[in-house]
């Protein structure tokens, strides 16, 4: 453990060139996730959220800013970062367990071939899919194919796992089952996480930290940490201290959105 974040994001801005000229996506956005903590981004659809993730993974450079992960300026895309997003876009033709088992074909591994499988394996259990491993995509359930998916974005160990809305296509009850898969997956494996969302209590659950994001262009409106006590469990969104935590949110979110004013100052105000 340092006290260098792992991700740090620093006054990055960006526009997108298009045929009307330059359209602003992000402005001076700042956001830091010490290692080991899980920061949840919330904000208006459109306002730059998959443009953030897209940053980090290094598949496309800022115009201004930087984007630093452990120290280094991200310059490209890098094998200690994994990725999961809203459709899982698993392979059919492969099996679940190969399907898990594609990144370690492409990024350097010291595991022989059976430890590789073990180690699948292992991860494949951990989220409750023990026994589909030879299945195909297609033979299983939506939240299911969102499980493998998890596990293939964890099976090379990356540093930082970007998750952009990977829970948002299931039901509620399927979701809320993954965000316990989260948190076990968490207390297994160490691993520093963004996660964008538009569910709030999801957020809350998973979270050590939600940022708000202003409208487009984004930059970080307001900063919550996130205070449960211990183990995090699905009643801790009932109690009085989740509801008041969703009720900053979601006025937060109101504000972004531009339905009402922004009054927010100074307290935990980014
Ligand atoms: N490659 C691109 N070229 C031009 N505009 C884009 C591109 N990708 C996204 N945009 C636009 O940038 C804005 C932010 O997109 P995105 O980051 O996907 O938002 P979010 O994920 O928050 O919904 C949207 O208005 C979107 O239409
Ligand atoms: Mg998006």
């Amino acid at each position: 453990m340092t006290d260098m974040p792992q991700i740090a994001l620093r006054n990055v801005t960006h526009a997108y060139k298009t045929d009307d000229g330059p359209l602003p996506v992000l402005r001076d956005l700042n956001i830091d996730i010490p290692e080991g903590e899980f920061c949840a981004v919330v904000g208006p659809s459109g306002c730059g959220k998959s443009t953030l993730t897209r940053l980090i993974a290094g598949l496309m450079r800022a115009d201004e800013g930087d984007v630093i992960l452990h120290g280094e300026m991200v310059k490209g895309p890098k094998n200690t970062v994994g990725m999961a997003f809203q459709n899982p876009v698993l392979l059919e033709w492969r099996t679940i367990m190969d399907n898990v088992l594609l990144p370690l074909e492409i990024v350097p591994t010291k595991l022989t071939k059976a430890q590789q499988r073990e180690r699948a394996m292992s991860l494949l259990e951990l989220v409750g899919l023990r026994g589909f491993e030879d299945k195909r995509p297609s033979e299983l359930s939506g939240g299911m194919r969102q499980r493998a998916s998890l596990c293939r974005a964890i099976v090379h160990k990356p540093e930082v796992l970007i998750l952009d809305e990977p829970f948002g296509a299931l039901d509620a009850f399927t979701r809320e089952d993954l965000w316990q898969t989260m948190h076990n997956l968490r207390a297994e494996e160490p691993f520093t996480a963004l996660l964008i969302t538009h569910d709030l209590r999801e957020s809350i659950f998973l979270a050590d930290e939600v940022v708000v994001l202003s409208g487009r262009p984004a930059t970080a409106q307001y900063k919550l940490k996130v205070t449960f006590e211990g183990e995090r469990k699905l009643d801790d969104l009932y109690t009085q201290k989740a509801t008041d935590m969703l009720s900053i949110l979601r006025h937060q979110i109101e504000i972004a959105q531009g339905r009402v004013p922004n009054d927010n100052s100074g307290g935990e105000a980014a």
